[in-house]
C-alpha cells in the first residue's frame, strides 16, 4: 500500500495568471462557448490560472438596449445600465457551465462579488477599483474565474456599463489589479493589422507594436479606453485569434511586422466516432478553416448519415490521401496501435485517446514517431480531461517525482460513489455505461486493468522507466458491495480505487491499483462520480494535486482536441503548411 504521508507538505508554487477576454466576434452563437472553453484548457493544462472576461452573445447587447428602448423609451441611463449588461452577466454563467461540462474547475463572480468599481457615466463608466483578494481566493480551488466584462457596481448609480467594447477594459483592468501575467484579447482576427485585412487581403499584420501606434491602428478592434489603460499600468496586450499560436503584442516596444504567412487547413483522418469520437468531431468541425476531414471511420457508416457526417467502414478510404494528422478514438490495443504506428512511419502527425494501445506499444509507437519526427500526443489517455501526463512531465523536467497517487479510473469512481448512495453494482455499471464512461468491455474498468494501463503510462513520463500494465498488481472493485461502501462513509471514510507508483531507493518503480477505504480528509477522497484526481509528490517534498474529469465525452475530447491543437499550431508554423492551397477563411 502506497500512502500518501507528507499532508503537511508545502503546495505547489503559485502556477501563472493570464487573463483571456472573450467578445462577441468570437462568440457567436451557443455552440462557441465549447471553443472558448477549449482554449481556456490549453492555458489550464499549460500549468495557467485564467481569468476569462466575457461579452455578451453577438448581437445580444443591441437587443437589450433596443428592448430598453421599446419599454422605457428614453429612460434614465442608470436604468438602461441595468438591463444593458445582462448579456454579460448570461454570458459569463454560460462560459462556467461549458468549463464545468469538461471538468474544468470554474468559479463565476458577478461585479458586486469582485467589489468591481467604476466611477463616471451610466453607460460609459471608467474601472477604478477591484477586490483582488476575491479572485486570489476563488483561484486557491478553482483553475477558472469567469467574470462578466462591460459591467461595474457605481456609488451612486448602482450598475454601470463600460461603454462599447468594454470587455476589452475589464480584462485590461483585471490583469493590472491582478499582477496577471498578460492579457489575450481573442478576436476573430488573428492580431492587428495595418490595414482592414477585410478590404485588403494583402494587409500586413503587425507581430509587435507600442500602444499609440495600437490605438490608430485598432480603431473598431479594441476599445480605446482599453489601450490607454494598458499603457498608463504597462500591461502587455496580445490581440489573437481563438486557439492561434501567434498573436500582435501591443507593449511599449517599436512596431514590427510579422511576416506573410498563410497555412493550408490541415488533412486529418478520424477513426472512431463513438463517445469521445463525435466530440471531437464536433470540435473539428466547427474550425472548418483549420481542419479537412477524411471520411470518418466508423463500423456502421448508415448509424452516422442523418447527422450528416462523411463515414466510412474501410480503414484505406478513411486515410485516403496522406492525411497530415490521424486521430484514433477506435478502442482496442493491437489493431489501433498497428494502425498508428504505420501513419506515424509515414509521417502523419498521431493523436489518440487510446490508453490501452499506448501502454502495451509504447516502445514501438514512439520508434515509429522518432524515426519519420511525426508528432505522438496522448493526453486524453490518462485523466480524461485532467491533465496528469503534461503535470508529470513538467515535474520529471524539474525536480523530478518522488510519487504519485491518483484517482484515474472515472467509471470505477462512479460506481463506487454510486454504491455509497445505496445503488447495486450491476445497476451503477449499467449507469456507467450510458453515460458513455466505461470501456466497450466495461471489466477493463472493474478489475483495474485500464487503472494499470493509465499507471503504465503515468511511470513513463513520472520515471522514465517501462513497467507493463501487466505487470501491476491490481484489486477488482467487485470485492466492494453498497452495504461495505456505505458503512465506511458511517465511519469517515470512503472507497476509492487508488493507482499509485513511487521510486524505490535501487531506482525500480513501485506501483498498484487498489480499492481501498480512505478518510475523508485524504486528498483523493473528494472525488465524486466520473471525477480523477492526482496527487504528486515531487522529489523537493512538495506535494502538486489536479483536478479533473476522468471519463466521458466532453472532457475527453477536450483533452484530444487540445492535442490536435498543438499539432495545428506546429504544422501551422511549417513550411510544409505553406505548400498548397490557401485555406477557407470563414468558420463553420
Ligand atoms: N473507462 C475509462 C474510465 C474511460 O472510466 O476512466 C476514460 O479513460
Amino acid at each position: 500500500m502506497l500512502d500518501f504521508d507528507q499532508k503537511d507538505a508545502p503546495s505547489a508554487e503559485e502556477p501563472a495568471l493570464c487573463v483571456l477576454k472573450f467578445g462577441s466576434s468570437v462568440l457567436e452563437r451557443e455552440a462557441d462557448y465549447a471553443a472558448a472553453a477549449a482554449e481556456v484548457y490549453r492555458h489550464v493544462r499549460a500549468g495557467e490560472k485564467v481569468i476569462a472576461v466575457v461579452s455578451a452573445l453577438a448581437g445580444e447587447t443591441d437587443a437589450l438596449l433596443a428592448q430598453s428602448a421599446a419599454v422605457g423609451g428614453a429612460a434614465p441611463d442608470r436604468l438602461v445600465a441595468r438591463l444593458a449588461r445582462v448579456g454579460e452577466l448570461k454570458s459569463a454563467a454560460l462560459m462556467a457551465l461549458a468549463l464545468a461540462r469538461i471538468g474544468v474547475r470554474a468559479s463565476a463572480l458577478d461585479p458586486d462579488e469582485m467589489k468591481l468599481q467604476a466611477e463616471g457615466e451610466a453607460l460609459d463608466a471608467d474601472l477604478v477599483s477591484l477586490d483582488a483578494g476575491v479572485i486570489d481566493h476563488a483561484l486557491q480551488s478553482h483553475e477558472v474565474v469567469v467574470a462578466p466584462g462591460f459591467c461595474a457596481v457605481h456609488e451612486a448609480h448602482g450598475v454601470v456599463t463600460l461603454g462599447r467594447g468594454g470587455t476589452d477594459l475589464t480584462a485590461v483592468f483585471f490583469a493590472a489589479q491582478t499582477g496577471a501575467r498578460r492579457v489575450r484579447l481573442i478576436k476573430d482576427v488573428d492580431g492587428v493589422y495595418a490595414e482592414d485585412p477585410a478590404k485588403n487581403p494583402n494587409a500586413e499584420r503587425f507581430a509587435e507594436l507600442d500602444y499609440d501606434a495600437a490605438a490608430r491602428a485598432s480603431s473598431g478592434l479594441i476599445q480605446p479606453k482599453a489601450i490607454e489603460a494598458a499603457k498608463q499600468a504597462g500591461v502587455v496586450i496580445e490581440v489573437a485569434a481563438l486557439g492561434a499560436g501567434d498573436a500582435t503584442r501591443i507593449a511599449a516596444a517599436p512596431a514590427r511586422k510579422a511576416p506573410a504567412h498563410v497555412a493550408r487547413p490541415l488533412r486529418v483522418a478520424l477513426l472512431g466516432c463513438g463517445a469521445v469520437g463525435a466530440g471531437v468531431l464536433a470540435h473539428l468541425r466547427q474550425r472548418a478553416d483549420l481542419f479537412e476531414m477524411n471520411p470518418v471511420l466508423v463500423r456502421n457508416p448508415a448509424k452516422h448519415a442523418a447527422a450528416g457526417v462523411v463515414c466510412t467502414d474501410r480503414l484505406d478510404r478513411a486515410l485516403s490521401g496522406g492525411p497530415d494528422l490521424v486521430v484514433e478514438v477506435m478502442g482496442g490495443a493491437d489493431e489501433p496501435a498497428h494502425i498508428m504506428s504505420g501513419a506515424l512511419q509515414a509521417g502523419a502527425a498521431v493523436v489518440t485517446a487510446n490508453k490501452a494501445a499506448v501502454a502495451k506499444h509504447y516502445d514501438s509507437l514512439h520508434a515509429a514517431a522518432r524515426a519519420s519526427g511525426a508528432a505522438l500526443r496522448f493526453s486524453a489517455a490518462v485523466g480524461g480531461g485532467t491533465p496528469i501526463l503534461e503535470l508529470l512531465e513538467q515535474l520529471a523536467d524539474g525536480p523530478g517525482v518522488a510519487s504519485a497517487e491518483g484517482v484515474m479510473n472515472g467509471t470505477g469512481n462512479f460506481i463506487l460513489s454510486k454504491l455509497g448512495e445505496g445503488a447495486a453494482f450491476d445497476d451503477a455499471l449499467a449507469e456507467a455505461q450510458a453515460l458513455g464512461f466505461a470501456e466497450a468491455d466495461p471489466s477493463a474498468d472493474v478489475e483495474g486493468h485500464d487503472a494499470a494501463d493509465k499507471l503504465s503510462l503515468v511511470i513513463r513520463a513520472a520515471f522514465g522507466v517501462e513497467l507493463a500494465p501487466d505487470a501491476i498488481a491490481k484489486q477488482s472493485l467487485d470485492r466492494v458491495g453498497p452495504e461495505q461502501a456505505q458503512n465506511a462513509l458511517a465511519r469517515g471514510e470512503i472507497y476509492k480505487q487508488i493507482a499509485s507508483c513511487r521510486l524505490a531507493a535501487d531506482g525500480s518503480v513501485e506501483a498498484c491499483v487498489e480499492v481501498r477505504p480512505v478518510p475523508f480528509d485524504h486528498p483523493l477522497a473528494g472525488a465524486r462520480n466520473e471525477e480523477n484526481r492526482l496527487v504528486a509528490l515531487d522529489r523537493s517534498g512538495r506535494r502538486h494535486a489536479l483536478y479533473g474529469k476522468g471519463a466521458g465525452r466532453w472532457p475527453t475530447a477536450a483533452a484530444v482536441f487540445a492535442d490536435i491543437m498543438d499539432v495545428q499550431r506546429a504544422f501551422a508554423a511549417s513550411a510544409q503548411a505553406r505548400l498548397a492551397p490557401p485555406p477557407v477563411l470563414k468558420r463553420a
